[in-house]
């Protein structure tokens, strides 16, 4: 039986991006596979009151199966009124992140996704326009909101390898989003996925002139920025120094992301950096306590060490603080 978001207290993510574009922020969407991520990302954003969109990837839906993560992302309604002290909590969007066919978009809408991202980026063109258009009248009339692709990040995406970024180009931007529908239009400027984006020894620098041309092309419309974790150098060394081998990772500059928030960037997708926390606190608990054998005791330091980071990310970063 079908379930409507709106029945799980979660929202899409219509009014957070007119709130962003207008306000010079953009919504955190941070991906979680287990319940400590959730619990950190909730305590995070209800700590620092922003607004967060909760991303569930195919890779999280096969780890952790799709209806736990989705009554995951229930309990998160509930447990951010709990904690928030004035029993409103935040609001909470419940993203299928890098969704790539027609039936897996369905499903999620199905089962109360507040927004789906449709990724047709690999697709040339006009095969990309019909998919999208395809999921976007499909989830807008159960008032799902959905955010498209076009460009191709390098790296890994959706199992699919690129070589190099094929940047969006500004030209197309008003056709495909005019032609599909689409909520928000993630862009490829430089970003990739991953800890490891950029070669050692370059200057890493994303294309903010090519956000410009698109912004200047369709004035007002979401743009998504995804692989926008900034690998910070002290949790690469942490991780290091208690036997991991992370060699040359490389992230976007903090002051880039900065950058491409104050203008029409309303939402960021950070999942690595995530990541690096985790494996960082978890790696000096049982380098530095090898008699540690309760899971608590290196998830619990785990969950605290990903909240901080992202309250730093909403604070200092996608200034989403105080948005809620
Ligand atoms: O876009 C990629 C996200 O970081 C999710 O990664 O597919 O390994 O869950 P995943
Ligand atoms: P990062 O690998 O840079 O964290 O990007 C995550 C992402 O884009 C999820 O869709
Ligand atoms: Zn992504």
């Amino acid at each position: 039986m079908a379930v409507s978001f709106k029945e799980l207290g979660l929202v899409n993510t219509r009014e957070m991006f007119a709130k962003a574009v207008k306000g010079g922020f953009a919504v955190p969407a941070y991906n979680f596979n287990n319940l400590e991520q959730m619990q950190a990302i909730l305590q995070a954003c209800v700590e620092t009151r922003s607004p967060v969109i909760l991303q569930v990837s195919s890779g999280a839906r096969k780890y952790a199966n799709q209806t736990l993560l989705r009554y995951l992302a229930q309990g998160a309604v509930e447990y951010a009124k709990e904690i928030s002290g004035d029993g409103k909590g935040i609001p909470i969007a419940l993203n299928l992140d890098h969704g790539d066919t027609f039936e897996l978009c369905k499903d999620c809408v199905d089962m109360g996704f507040s927004n789906v991202m449709i990724d047709g980026s690999h697709h040339p063109y006009d095969e990309n326009i019909e998919l999208t258009k395809k999921v976007v009248e499909y989830a807008h009339k159960y008032d799902v909101t959905v955010e498209g692709e076009l460009g191709v990040l390098a790296g890994i995406e959706d199992d699919v390898k690129a070589a190099e970024h094929i940047y969006t180009q500004p030209d197309e931007v008003e056709d495909f989003t005019k032609r599909t529908g689409v909520d928000s239009l993630a862009i490829s400027i430089g970003t990739s996925h991953g800890a490891f984006k950029f070669k050692p020894g370059t200057n890493p620098k994303i294309r903010l002139d090519i956000l410009q041309e698109i912004e200047k092309r369709i004035p007002g419309f979401c743009i998504v920025m995804h692989g926008s974790s900034s690998v910070p150098q002290h949790l690469v060394a942490k991780i290091n120094k208690y036997g991991g081998a992370l060699k040359d990772a490389i992230g976007i500059g903090e002051d880039q992301i900065r950058e491409a928030v104050k203008s029409a960037v309303c939402k960021v997708n950070i999942d690595s950096d995530g990541r690096l926390a985790m494996t960082a606190a978890v790696r000096e608990v049982l380098a530095t306590k090898p008699e540690e054998f309760d899971p608590r005791k290196y998830l619990g330091p785990a969950r605290e060490a990903l909240k901080e980071l992202y309250k730093h990310k909403n604070i200092n970063v996608l200034n989403s603080a105080g948005q809620a």
